[in-house]
Formats: C-alpha cells, structure tokens, sequence
C-alpha cells in the first residue's frame, strides 16, 4: 500500500515537473526514473558468461578438456545429469549474441577465454582454431559497437595440468597460468582493453576443496580425496599469486602501449549481524574478511585479514617479500560480483581441530530476523533478493580498501528451468530484482563509491554448474531443443533504459 501511495506520488511529480519545464530537472531517486543520465559519464553498461557455460564445443575444434568436462559426467553431480557440451552454442552462434546486446543497448560482454581451447594440454601447443575462434568473436563485439571485457579464467582449469601436478595444489601452476595469460594479452591486446585475470576464486577454492560441489570436486570426506582444513587456503594462495604474475607481465609487457586495465573479479555477499551483539557484529566482519577479504585484502595490503591469521594460523600459506612486492597493488579496478546477503550470527567453537575453511568462519548464516525473511528467495537456494545489500556491499568495498574503481561485475536473479515460453518471457520479479538492485548501487555512487560500470548475469539463460539447465538467469529465454533466442521482458527493460547511448 505504501508503495503505491508513494508512486502515485512520484507520478505526479513528475507530471508537475513536466509542466514546468523550466525547473531545472531535479535528480530523482525513485527507481522507476532510472536511465543512463543516472550514471557518471562514460559509465558501462554489459552482460556477462562465461566460456564453459555459453559456448558448447566444449571437447570439439581442438579444445582439450577442462576439469568441468570431466566432473560433469560423474552421475549425479549435476541436475539431470546434463552436460555443457552443447548448451546455448555460442561457439557458433554469437553474432546473433552481440546482435542481442546491441539491439538491447548493452555497451560491453564480459566474457571468458577457455584455457584448454587455447591450450588444449594446458601449456605447449596452441589450438589456433581456438585462438581464431575469439578473434571472431572480439572482432565481431567491436565491429557491432560492444566493447570487449576478457575474462582468462572461469572454474575451467584444463584437464591435463589436473593429472600432471593436481592444477591449483601445485606451485607450478604459477607460471602455466602466467604463460597462458601472456599468450592472450600478445594475441588479443591490441583490440581488448580490459582484463581480469579470474572470476571468483572463492568459489574455485571453496566449491572445489572445502565441500567439494565443484571441480574438481575434492574435500576432507570426498571420494576424489582432499583435505577441506588445509587446501581451500592452499589453492587460493595460488591463485593470487597466478593472478599477480599474469598482471606483473601485463604491466611489464603490455599495458603501456596496449593501454588497457587489469583487475580481478571477486564474489561479495553482504554479511549483515543478526543482532548489535559486539559478538554478531565482530562475526559478520570476520565473515566478511573471509570471503571477500581473503583476496582484496592481500591485494590492497599485501597480506591476508588479521582475523583469517589469527584463526587458520599455520595452516594460512605465507607470502614471501618478493611476493608481497607482486600481489600489493595488483589490479587497476575490481569486479565485484554481488546477488544477495545473509544475516550472521557468531558460534564460538571449542573444538580444536581444525575441520575446513567454511568451519574456520566460526559463524552461522541465518535467512530471517525474528521470523522475517532477509528477503523473498530466487530460485536458486543461495539466492535471497536483497537489494539494501547491494548498497552495503559496494560501500564496504569502498570504505575498506582505499575507494578502488570498481566494477560491478555480476548481478541477476534465476527462475526455474521448468518455465514455460510464454510465462517466462513475463519476468517481472526479474525487472523488480534489476530495478532495485541498480538503483541501491546508484545511490552507493551517489555517496561516493567509485564505480565505473554494471553487468547483469546473463544475457542467455545457460548452463548453471550443478544446476545444469534447472536454472534460468537469462534476460532471453532460451529454448533447448531448438537454441532459438527469446528476449524476456527484462530485456526490454534494460533497452528501454539504456536508451540515448552515445556512441
Ligand atoms: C544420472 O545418472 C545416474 C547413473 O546413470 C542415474 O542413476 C540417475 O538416475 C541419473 N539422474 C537423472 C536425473 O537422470
Ligand atoms: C597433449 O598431451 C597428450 C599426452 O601427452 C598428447 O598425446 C597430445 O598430443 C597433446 N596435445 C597437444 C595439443 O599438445
Ligand atoms: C567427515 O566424515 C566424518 C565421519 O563421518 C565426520 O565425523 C566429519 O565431520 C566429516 N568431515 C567433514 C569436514 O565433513
Ligand atoms: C588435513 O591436513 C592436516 C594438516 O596437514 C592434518 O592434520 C589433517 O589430519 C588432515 N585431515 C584429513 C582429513 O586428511
Ligand atoms: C519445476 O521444477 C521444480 C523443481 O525445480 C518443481 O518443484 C516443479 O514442480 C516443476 N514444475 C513443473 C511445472 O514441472
């Protein structure tokens, strides 16, 4: 009620401002008026995928396989069992594709570099039908106006560097990867100009080696072996450091005459304290500290969160000066991947044995307040429609490392893949979720946050990991038996406002 009785406010508002055009047109909050005049000038506007999850070809045209080609035909890792060997065939499709984001007045795509149709060994010989593959597709984006946003790592590891030293566990991947992401910048640099080196390496080491959901599926009680106390932080410590030699070569080699940015891509949940308890309070800032902390604060700082060294204590990998020296300082922005926020309440543990990375938080997650929701739910379990969060999150980011540019790198909501055509084109809790979430992280800019550009997840409904095609985050519905391409209504929400691009 209340919110209707402020719309008809806001409507008449602006019929009175209509009618005096000679009031200069004050800057409306209301998210109804959003529009591309909202944003700071030269703010971005794009969609986001990824390789494995858009492509399909996935063990075709000479790419060799990726961790995910082997865990996906584990019977009963995925829903339906279902495989991304096809999924929405961008591989060949993605004119169309571009076509889509054009015609929706999107600016950019952010989208990953397969590893293993470059490399199909990982490192060695390269797969030049891959490496012309994404020439097509880069050429192609800017050809159509879409500015290319490179992603070189999406949880797609190849297969071989898992066989050969077990990928991230080992020390040498640091210069496999360094090599694989020099080899992009020599061949793809002179037309991408902004890079990230990895989408969410939380997921990669929490998903992959604490509960073992991801590939390559490993933890304490998994059948593929691993040890969820120790090598979450032994991955991550590789990461980090694969991403600050990739950047090291970038700066060294490339970014001067190239003239592009490098930066990371970090998933953020707003952790907010169930209770004022100074315990709650001091839980949500560890949690925060260990999830997005864990990277951006080595990044900024040079080392890890004192609260993640103080509890994980010789199990937390150290940096070395020389390390140190590369990671500080890394990025030239940060993506920011933000959907939700959940409630935390301490849980002070006696045990002393350590158990796994998750057990470390020495906290609860909760998903309501004295009986009321944090949020209606999405379809995806994880997934609670917070917009305040978005606000938060991105202030914190601000306030906590020093105002970095930030991107905000992902964003969306899914329905279930069951939907059917004409129902799913109707995607109103879709525009409501994009609405509300666009207009907090305007206000977070507004009061100051440094951020330079938003990309919804997805344009495609596409393959969702575990959920295979039981999940639908796309702005356009995609038919699986025929590939066919349906704009939802989101979609035409987003042109609508993203009208007036000026380029
Ligand atoms: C997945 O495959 C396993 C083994 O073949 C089978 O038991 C299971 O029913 C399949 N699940 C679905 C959803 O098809
Ligand atoms: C990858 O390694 C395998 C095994 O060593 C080898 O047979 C294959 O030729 C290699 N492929 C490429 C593209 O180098
Ligand atoms: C592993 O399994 C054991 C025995 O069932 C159980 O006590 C322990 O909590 C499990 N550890 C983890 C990290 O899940
Ligand atoms: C995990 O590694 C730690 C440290 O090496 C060790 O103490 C612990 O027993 C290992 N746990 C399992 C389940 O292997
Ligand atoms: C759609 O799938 C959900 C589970 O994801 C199930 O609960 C629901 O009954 C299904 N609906 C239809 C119409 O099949």
């Amino acid at each position: 009620m209340r919110s209707r009785v402020l719309s008809f406010f806001f409507f008449f508002l602006l019929f009175a401002l209509g009618c005096s055009a000679h009031i200069r047109r004050p800057a409306l909050k209301h998210a109804g008026f959003l529009s591309r005049g909202s944003f700071p000038e030269g703010f971005v506007f794009g969609t986001a995928a990824s390789a494995y999850q858009v492509e399909g070809m996935a063990l075709k045209a000479g790419r060799g396989p990726c961790i995910w080609d082997t865990f996906v035909r584990i019977p009963g890792n995925i829903a339906g069992n279902a495989t991304a060997d096809v999924t929405v065939d961008e591989y060949h499709r993605y004119k169309e594709d571009v076509d889509i984001m054009k015609k929706m007045n999107f600016d950019a795509y952010r989208f990953s570099i397969s590893w293993s149709r470059i490399f199909p060994n990982g490192t060695g010989t390269v797969n030049w039908r891959g490496v012309h593959y994404y020439n097509r597709l880069i050429n192609y984006m800017l050809k159509q106006g879409i500015t290319p946003y490179a992603n070189l790592y999406h949880y797609d590891l190849p297969q071989a560097l898992q066989d050969e030293y077990l990928g991230w566990l080992s020390p040498k991947i640091v210069e496999a990867y360094a090599n694989f992401a020099d080899f992009c910048f020599k061949t793809y640099g002179d037309r991408v100009k902004n890079w990230f080196t990895f989408n969410e390496p939380r997921v990669v080491a929490a998903l992959g080696y604490d509960d073992g959901t991801h590939a390559p599926g490993r933890c304490t009680n998994c059948s593929a072996g691993g040890n969820s106390s120790t090598e979450p932080y032994i991955v991550a410590h590789h990461l980090i450091l694969c991403h600050a030699a990739a950047v090291k070569r970038y700066r060294e080699k490339y970014q001067v005459h190239q003239q592009g940015r490098i930066g990371i891509l970090l998933d953020f949940v707003w952790y907010e304290p169930l209770t004022n308890s100074i315990s709650d309070q001091e839980a949500a800032h560890r949690s925060r500290d260990f999830h997005i902390g864990w990277f951006l604060h080595p990044i900024t700082y040079g080392e890890y969160p004192k609260t993640m060294q103080e509890i994980v204590k010789e199990r937390l990998p150290k940096f070395t000066r020389e390390e140190v020296e590369m990671v500080k300082g890394s990025i030239d922005y940060v993506g920011v991947n933000q959907y939700t926020s959940y409630y935390i309440k301490d849980h002070p543990t006696t045990s002393q044995t350590p158990v796994s990375y998750s057990a470390d938080w020495h906290v609860t997650f909760a998903y309501d307040r004295d009986g009321v929701p944090i949020g209606p739910r999405a379809h995806s379990d994880w997934l609670y429609i917070v917009p305040w969060g978005m606000y938060k999150a991105v202030t914190y980011v601000k306030e906590t490392y020093g105002n970095p540019t930030i991107i905000l790198s992902e964003n969306g909501m899914d329905q279930p893949g069951n939907v059917t055509l004409p129902g799913a084109l109707w995607d109103t809790v879709r525009i409501n979720y994009y609405r509300s979430y666009i207009a907090k992280l305007k206000e977070a800019i507004d009061d100051g946050a440094n951020v330079v550009g938003y990309f919804a997840w997805s344009l495609l409904d596409n393959f969702e990991w575990k959920l295979g095609y039981t999940s639908r985050f796309g702005l356009v519905y995609v038919d699986y038996s025929t590939l066919e391409r349906y704009p939802k209504n989101s979609a035409y929400w987003f042109r609508n406002m993203l009208k007036g691009k000026n380029n």
